[in-house]
């Protein structure tokens, strides 16, 4: 497998990060992930961006990483996956240096790695189309959620809880207010008008939320960006989570409770096949 690492591609078991590196010391950086529809980057730029938003806020002292799209392309190139489902991680961390919690000076270079692998629809189909259980679990991370960065013991241990208890995503409740899983964002209707939190910095910016948010718009779907309290969600009529590796995925089953008779709903349905005709139309177009 070939991998990008700090300016080279590489044999994966060629790599060598530091022990020093800020991101095995701290945590100090930030990850990414884009999915390759049979070479075709879905919203590589959003992506990108987001990681430049990161990278303002943690101050890593570079904000552009436009190249990162060609090497994404690069990568499924020389892994022979430009046809094929794949997903490209990106890890950039604020590099190697002694170590102390204030940033070093002077600044090192950031540590920049990045892979692509092929992507396995099947499991993903499979929950997409029978829908998957969730939990509820006291969001316990801290209150940067906006940055998406690879300090995520809080998703790890909420994500471990879920599959403790037979399920496949936690959903974060704060303040009474079910916010978004360990690796997606949590949407459900109410009354026909699809419901999911507002940008704070209690979420991550889901790029698929936001998509699919336009989507709604040109499928007459109503939609509010408003909080959704714990207490109410019995009155909901759908539940789903969102995100680049999980599309758009019914919960069926909530903390042990079946819902909806376990059967994925009409509007995530109606969201699905939208969401697949409009990412058909932009491959055509790549
Ligand atoms: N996770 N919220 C959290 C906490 C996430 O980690 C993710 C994505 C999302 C959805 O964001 P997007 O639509 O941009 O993928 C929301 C990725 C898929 C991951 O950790 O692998």
């Amino acid at each position: 497998m070939i991998v990008y690492f700090n300016d080279e591609f590489m044999e994966k078991d060629k790599v060598c990060i530091s022990p020093d590196d800020r991101g095995f010391l701290f945590a100090d950086g930030l990850y990414e992930v884009i999915r390759s529809y049979k070479g075709y980057l879905f919203q590589a730029k959003e992506h990108l961006d987001r990681l430049s938003y990161g990278a303002t806020h943690l101050k890593l002292g570079r904000t552009d990483f436009s190249e990162l799209e060609e090497i994404a392309r690069e990568l499924l190139s020389r892994n022979g996956l430009e046809s094929e489902n794949a997903t490209i991680y990106f890890q950039v961390t604020r590099g190697v240096a002694k170590r102390s919690h204030a940033f070093p000076t002077p600044a090192p270079a950031l540590t920049v790695y990045a892979a692509a692998s092929k992507f396995d629809p099947a499991a993903a189909d499979r929950k997409r189309e029978n829908g998957i259980s969730a939990i509820t679990i006291a969001d316990t991370r801290w209150a940067r959620c906006d940055m998406k960065t690879t300090a995520l013991t809080a998703n790890i241990l909420a994500n471990q809880a879920a599959v403790e208890n037979d399920a496949q995503e936690a959903i974060f409740i704060r303040d009474g207010v079910m916010l978004e899983g360990t690796h997606s964002n949590f949407m459900a209707v109410f009354d026909d008008v699809l419901v999911t939190a507002p940008l704070s910095n209690y979420i991550l910016g889901g790029i698929t939320r936001n998509f699919i948010l336009g989507l709604c718009r040109r499928e007459n779907i109503k939609v509010e960006e408003r909080p959704i309290f714990e207490k109410d969600i019995h009155m909901a009529s759908e539940m789903m989570i969102v995100g680049t590796t999980t599309e758009i995925t019914p919960i069926v089953r909530m903390n042990h409770t079946l819902f909806r008779a376990g059967k994925p709903g009409p509007v995530a349905r109606a969201l699905q096949a939208a969401y697949q005709r409009e990412i058909d139309h932009l491959a055509s177009l790549k």
